[in-house]
C-alpha cells in the first residue's frame, strides 16, 4: 500500500513559514524560515525566530517595518491558512508562537496508526550508504572499542534503513598485513598438521598471536622466514593462502558469537578485498601530482597537518592508508555509494582527516558539505569503574562475549529472584534475558553523546530506575499490557474509535509523538544516537505523567486513551528497534 509521508512537524511549519516570509520580505527570497520547539509549551508548541534578523537586515530598507516586532506581525499575517495551526502569538522582540490545532494533531496520531510509524520515516538526500562498523582484526582480540563501533554502527545502519537509503554494512576487518608472515610461519613451524586440523593446531588464536609475536621479535631468523612468508602470501601462493584463509576462519567464528548475540547483520569486505584496487588508487593519485618521495616512502602531504600522510612504506608495502584510500575508492565508484561513514575510536581521527582530506585533493570528493560526503563518527573509551580502561578482574583484556554473557545472567537471575522461572516457560525467561541484557549493554554506550568517555558499570546499567534500558523497556510492557488488560481488540479501535488530546497530559504526550521523525531526522543527520536515546526517555516520562493524571481503563474517554497508549507504545518500539534493543511484552 502507498501512504503518504507528510515530512516532520518541523518541515511542515518550515513550508507555511517559508511561504509567509516570501510574501513578507520578497527582496530576501534566500532567508529559510527558522523553526524551532517552544522550550516552554506555555508559550507555544513551536515558535518561528526570523523576525529579529530578518529586521536587521532589511532595516530602512522597507519603511513599515519600524521594529523587529512589526516584521513578527507580518510574517504571522502571512502564514498561509492551515487545519496545522491553532493560533499565533508574538512574543518578545518579534518571534512569533505556534500552538497547534489539537484537532489536526490527534487526526495526524491516529493516521499513523492506520497507514504505520513508516509514514513518519524521515527523507534523506541519500540513496546508498555505506556504514563501515565494528571492523575488528583477525588474530587480535575483539576489544570494547570495537563492541561500541558496533553497537553504534548498528544504530546508525538502522536509522539510515528506515530513512529508506540502502546500507551496505561493512565490516572492514583487518585481515592483511606483515603480521600475517609471521602467524604463518609460526603456524607451519609449530603444527605439521595444521591444515587437517587448524583448530587445533592454533588453539587459542590470541595466545597463537602472543606466542608468534614473541618469537618474531626474539629469534632473527624466524623474523626473517616471517618477512618471506609475507611475499609469498602476497604473491598469491597457495599454502600460504590457505593457511591466512584458515587463521581468518577462526577469528570469523569468534566474531560472530558477538554478532549472534547482539543481533548484528554487516558483510566482511575487509582489507585484503581492496588490496588489488591499492596500485590503480594510488596511480590516480599520482596522476594528481599528489604523491611525493619523503624518507624513503611515498607520502601524500594534505595541508594542516604538518606529518604527511604515508601511502607506501620505505619497504614498499602498503598501510592502513594506502587501503583506506583504495576502499574509499570502490566504494565511490564501484558501490556508488553518497554518504559513507566510519565508525572508530576518536583516536583514529587525525587518520580520517588525512585521507578524506586527500581524496578532496585529487577531487574524488566534493566541497565538505557536498555529496557525495564522508563522516568520521567518532567515539571515547568505554572506562572501568577505577576510571581507567576498561580491563576485568584478571587484569587482562574483557573478552566480550563474557561480558554479554554476565549481561544476561545478571537479567536472569533478577528475573528468577522475581519469581519468573515458575511463571514463564524456559524460553521465554531466556529471551528476556537476552532482551534486557543485551539492551542495556546497548543504551548505556549509546544514551551519552558518543564522543564522552563512558564508564561500564553492570550494577547502574542494570538498575531498573533511571534512565536504563532496563526502566524503559519496563515502561513499554506496562503500557502493552494496560492495552492487554483492557480486554479491547486494538485493532478494531484504530478503525472505529478517534482520538482526542482533551487533558493538558495528553497533549504534551502527543505532541512529543508527533516530534519522533524530526527526532530521528536529527540523530541520523548529525549521525547522534543520544539524541534518540534522550526522546525516547522523555516519552516514557511524559507517559508516564500521563497515566498518573489520565484514567484509561474504565474511563469515559477510555476509546482515545488507549490509542494513545498504543501509539506510544508503537513508537517506544521504533526507537527500541533503531536503538537494536528488542522489546518485550510482560514483565
Ligand atoms: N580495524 C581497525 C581497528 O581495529 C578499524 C577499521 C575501521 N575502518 C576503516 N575503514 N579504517 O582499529
Amino acid at each position: 500500500t502507498v501512504t503518504e509521508n507528510l515530512g516532520s512537524l518541523k518541515q511542515q511549519l518550515e513550508k507555511l513559514f517559508g511561504e509567509s516570509l516570501r510574501v513578507t520580505v520578497p527582496d530576501e527570497l534566500d532567508v529559510p524560515p527558522i523553526i524551532t520547539p517552544c522550550k516552554d509549551l506555555k508559550h507555544g508548541d513551536y515558535q518561528c525566530n526570523n523576525a529579529m534578523s530578518l529586521f536587521a537586515k532589511i532595516k530602512g530598507k522597507v519603511p513599515e517595518f519600524k521594529k523587529p516586532q512589526s516584521v513578527g506581525e507580518a510574517i504571522k499575517n502571512n502564514v498561509p491558512k492551515s487545519d496545522m495551526i491553532e493560533n499565533c502569538t508574538i512574543a518578545g522582540p518579534g518571534y512569533v508562537n505556534i500552538t497547534l490545532s489539537r484537532q489536526w494533531m490527534a487526526e495526524r496520531i491516529h493516521k499513523m496508526l492506520a497507514d504505520g510509524i513508516q509514514t513518519w520515516a524521515p527523507k534523506l538526500p541519500v540513496q546508498r550508504a555505506v556504514v563501515d562498523f565494528s571492523s575488528p582484526n583477525i588474530a587480535k582480540e575483539m576489544h570494547v572499542g570495537h563492541l561500541r563501533s558496533t553497537i553504534i554502527g548498528d544504530t546508525l545502519a538502522r536509522m539510515l534503513e528506515f530513512s529508506n537509503v540502502e546500507v551496505l554494512r561493512r565490516n572492514h576487518v583487518g585481515d592483511w598485513g606483515t603480521q600475517f608472515g609471521m602467524l604463518i610461519e609460526y603456524l607451519f613451524e609449530q603444527n605439521q598438521n595444521w591444515e587437517a586440523a587448524p583448530t587445533e593446531a592454533i588453539g587459542d588464536l590470541q595466545e597463537f598471536y602472543k606466542q608468534s609475536k614473541t618469537k618474531f621479535d626474539e629469534d632473527s631468523g624466524f623474523k626473517e622466514r616471517a618477512q618471506k612468508a609475507v611475499v609469498s602470501l602476497q604473491g598469491g601462493e597457495e599454502k600460504y593462502r590457505k593457511a591466512w584463509a584458515q587463521i581468518c576462519e577462526i577469528s570469523r567464528k569468534e566474531f560472530d558469537k558477538v554478532y549472534e548475540r547482539l543481533d548484528i547483520k554487516l558483510e566482511e569486505k575487509g582489507e585484503s578485498f581492496y588490496n588489488p584496487y591499492i596500485p590503480k588508487a594510488l596511480e590516480l593519485l599520482s596522476k594528481e601530482n599528489l604523491i611525493e618521495e619523503s624518507e624513503g616512502a611515498r607520502v601524500i602531504f594534505v595541508g594542516g597537518i604538518k606529518r604527511p600522510l604515508i601511502v607506501v612504506k620505505k619497504d614498499g608495502g602498503y598501510n592502513y592508508a594506502s587501503t583506506d584510500l583504495a576502499a574509499l575508492w570502490y566504494r565511490l565508484n564501484e558501490e556508488k555509494a553518497e554518504w559513507i561513514i566510519y565508525v572508530t575510536d576518536v583516536g583514529q581521527r587525525e587518520h580520517f582527516e588525512m585521507f578524506f582530506a586527500a581524496a578532496r585533493l585529487a577531487g574524488w570528493l566534493p566541497a565538505e558539505d557536498k555529496y557525495p560526503k564522508v563522516s568520521h563518527v567518532g567515539f571515547g573509551l568505554v572506562l572501568g569503574e577505577d576510571g581507567k580502561r576498561f580491563r576485568t578482574r584478571s587484569t587482562e583484556v574483557v573478552k566480550l562475549v563474557d561480558l554479554l554473557d554476565e549481561a544476561k545472567n545478571r537479567c536472569k537471575e533478577a528475573l528468577v529472584e522475581r519469581g519468573k522461572a515458575q511463571e514463564w516457560t524456559g524460553e521465554e525467561l531466556e529471551q528476556t534475558a537476552e532482551a534486557i541484557g543485551y539492551g542495556a549493554v546497548k543504551y548505556a554506550d549509546l544514551k551519552n553523546n558518543r564522543l564522552t568517555n563512558y564508564t561500564f558499570n553492570f550494577d547502574q546499567m542494570l538498575n531498573d530506575k533511571g534512565n536504563t534500558a532496563v526502566y524503559l523497556l519496563y515502561a513499554h510492557a506496562r503500557i502493552c499490557s494496560i492495552i492487554r488488560k483492557s480486554g479491547k481488540d486494538i485493532e478494531e479501535l484504530k478503525k472505529v474509535g478517534t482520538l482526542d488530546l482533551a487533558h493538558p497530559s495528553e497533549r504534551v504526550l502527543g505532541l512529543h509523538l508527533l516530534q519522533f521523525p524530526e527526532v530521528v531526522e536529527e540523530a541520523v543527520t548529525n549521525l547522534l544516537p543520544n539524541i534518540l536515546c534522550e526522546y525516547l526517555y522523555n516519552l516514557s516520562e511524559d507517559f508516564t505523567t500521563f497515566y498518573t493524571n489520565c484514567q484509561v481503563v474504565g474511563s469515559a474517554e477510555e476509546t482515545s486513551r488507549l490509542l494513545l497508549c498504543e501509539a506510544t507504545a508503537l513508537v517506544i518500539r521504533k526507537c527500541f528497534y533503531l536503538l537494536g534493543i528488542k522489546p518485550v511484552y510482560k514483565i
